[in-house]
């Protein structure tokens, strides 16, 4: 099913692929708690970096980077379609913002982990700072996670 090839590149804010990545967040992220993408207030986007995964034109999967004051940046909205899961694409994402933060001096990466995703993290050399939570948006834990860069 999921094609060998896999194009990992940048998500210009406004076009047709943002329009894609708030289907899949809508299907991976929010949905299946009956939520709604269309609640997140996502007007600073425009000034954050979107990286894609794209099966041909198809966007399979996402990661977003927020820029934050201080010397760190917040990853966000990691989500990999479920046919394409397992093959690497979320580190290949996770890498990429990691590296563009790096290169914009930045020397700590924070994030926000849903409680089924903390392994995913701690093997990309994440560690917990805060307790489990569960946020308004949907009804699972989230924990604080942080990695130096
Ligand atoms: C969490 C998530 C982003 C990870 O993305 P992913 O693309 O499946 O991640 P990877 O494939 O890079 O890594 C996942 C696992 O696959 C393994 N893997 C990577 N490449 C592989 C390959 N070619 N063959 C087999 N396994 C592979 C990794 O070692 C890792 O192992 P683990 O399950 O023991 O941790 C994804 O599962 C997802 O979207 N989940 C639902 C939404 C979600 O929870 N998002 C996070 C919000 S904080």
């Amino acid at each position: 099913m999921p094609e060998a090839k896999i194009d990992i590149r940048e998500i210009e804010y406004g076009t047709e692929d943002y329009e894609q990545t708030l289907y899949l967040r809508h299907e991976v992220l929010r949905r299946p708690w009956g939520r709604s993408i269309a609640e997140d207030d996502l007007d600073h986007e425009a000034n954050d970096l979107l990286i894609g995964a794209f099966a041909g034109e198809k966007l399979v999967g996402l990661g977003t980077l927020v820029w934050l004051e201080d010397d760190a940046a917040q990853a966000r909205y990691m989500a990999i379609d479920e046919a394409y899961r397992q093959e690497g694409i979320g580190s290949r994402i996770l890498e990429t913002l990691e590296n563009a933060a790096r290169e914009a001096g930045k020397s700590k990466m924070i994030l926000n982990a849903r409680e089924k995703a903390i392994p995913f993290y701690e093997k990309h050399g994440y560690s917990l700072t805060g307790e489990l939570k569960v946020p308004p948006f949907i009804p699972i834990p989230h924990a604080m996670m942080e990695k130096n860069l």
